[in-house]
């Protein structure tokens, strides 16, 4: 199959790049001139594990090139998919379409031949109507086919969860582009992930409805953590309790300092103004969102409280900043909120993160970086893990204590056990756990 991928964001990028591993011939396109270059030198422009691998493999083997010009890289393709972002519209939440229909009326005015056209970007329902519609009015005579092909990867697994999907959701009113589809994800397929074929706007409703429910199943067991505290029980195991119902899952359950990240703020909000729209309010999101944005400034309470009340002139250091482990995505990270509360109170802050420092400085004022977690906790009064990268899941408890002033430990992912951490002298603190 000739794929274009028009979009070297995450989504963009991962996917085309697996297509191209499957064998397909990828172009993928973005206008971003310096991303390019820098894909075609062999530089990321994101932090995900196996990429670059994959990447040059298939550069190598002529499987997979990039480029800037959209006009040149979507005439005579199979397939063209559009993986650009959706913001939240500023001012009232809407996911912003601009960009994939600006991307629609380009490719309309440049496609030759049949050509099945998806979006892979997260759009609201009816978007797909949209997307046809532009198009047919930029080029009446183009002959396309408009699917929706929502994705469902994970920053820092990407890879993997595109190679081993649970399952692969595929909207269509135009039965041409059936067959066209199935080849373009034969090897999944024939791999046992099961294709599911939909209207197309059953396939957008339900990429929305899946994140939705997904921030919404951390939200509830943040706030079952919240009264696990309260009354003495343990977060980790009423988890693993109600997780063993196969008709709840174990999966998603791990409480902590709320989600973050470029999907699942953007998301549960776009689904609330669409339901709003349609007079269907969806209020257990509506609540999700707020619970999750009151539990962010709530953390850095936390904090303040573990330390007695009172955090001015004192040092405080942050193991992690960005979402989740595994990628360099500072967006909605709850790392900022939690920073800017302990800021407010008056604690100095100083910050590690293997891999979000850069992001980080775009973004966090008056924060000093260290290059370690060791040099972060020098002097500290606290040291709080707020990101669960797997280097601090093995910290030398012992030399953090010597470095710092006093040893209180706040573990925002209860990622160490009590007591491991207790035996070295510490005050501990994690989430919805008693002691
Ligand atoms: C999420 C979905 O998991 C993907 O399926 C989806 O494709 C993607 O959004 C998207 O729409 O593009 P992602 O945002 O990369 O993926 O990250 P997640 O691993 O889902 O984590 C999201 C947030 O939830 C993080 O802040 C994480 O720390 C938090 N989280 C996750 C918890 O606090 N507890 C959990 O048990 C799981």
């Amino acid at each position: 199959m000739k794929i274009t991928m028009i979009g070297a964001g995450y989504v963009g990028l991962v996917s085309g790049v697996c297509f191209s591993d499957f064998g397909h011939d990828v172009i993928c396109v973005d206008k971003d001139t310096a991303k390019i270059e820098a894909l075609e030198a062999g530089r990321m422009p994101i932090y995900e594990p196996g990429l670059q691998q994959i990447v040059a493999e298939n550069v190598r083997d002529g499987r997979l090139a990039f480029s800037t010009d959209l006009a040149e890289s979507v005439r005579d393709r199979d397939v063209i998919f559009i993986a650009v972002g959706t913001p939240s519209r500023r001012g009232d939440g809407h996911a912003d379409l601009s960009y994939v229909l600006d991307a629609a009326r380009q490719i309309a005015e440049h496609v030759t031949g049949f050509t099945v056209i998806v979006t892979k970007s997260t759009v609201p329902v009816g978007t797909g109507d949209e997307v046809e519609r532009i198009m047919r009015e930029a080029n009446p005579s183009a002959d396309i086919a408009v699917v929706s092909n929502p994705e469902f990867l994970r920053e820092g697994a990407a890879i993997d969860d595109f190679k081993r999907p649970d399952r692969i959701v595929i909207g269509l009113e135009d039965d041409r582009a059936r067959p066209v589809m199935s080849e373009v994800y034969r090897p999944l397929y024939l791999n046992h992930s099961p294709l599911l074929f939909t209207a197309r706007r059953t396939s957008e409703l339900i990429k929305y409805a899946g994140n939705a429910f997904l921030a919404m199943k951390i939200t509830y067991i943040n706030e079952i953590a919240d009264l696990c505290e309260k009354v003495g029980a343990n977060v980790q195991e009423v988890a693993r309790g109600i997780g063993l119902d196969g008709r709840i899952g174990a999966k998603f359950l791990h409480a902590g300092p709320g989600y973050g990240g470029s999907c699942f703020p953007k998301d549960t909000l776009a689904l609330v103004k669409t339901a709003q729209d349609y007079e269907s309010p969806i209020r257990l999101i509506e609540t999700t969102i707020a619970v999750n944005d009151t539990r962010k400034r709530a953390m850095g309470r936390k904090v303040i409280a573990a330390a007695g009340g009172d955090v001015r002139g004192r040092k405080v250091a942050i193991l992690g900043l960005t979402f989740k482990p595994n990628t360099d995505d500072m967006r909605d990270s709850p790392s900022i909120t939690i920073i800017q509360a302990l800021q407010d109170a008056g604690a100095l802050i100083t910050a590690y993160d293997p891999e979000g420092m850069d992001n980080a400085r775009k973004l966090l004022e008056d924060v000093t970086y260290a290059d370690s977690p060791y040099v972060a906790a020098q002097d500290a009064d606290a040291l709080v893990i707020v990101t669960e990268w797997n280097e601090f899941r093995a910290l030398n408890l012992a030399r953090l204590k010597a470095a710092m002033r006093t040893p209180l430990f706040v573990d925002m992912r209860n990622v160490y056990q009590v007591s491991e951490v207790t035996r070295h002298g510490f005050s501990y603190v994690g989430v919805g756990r008693a002691g």
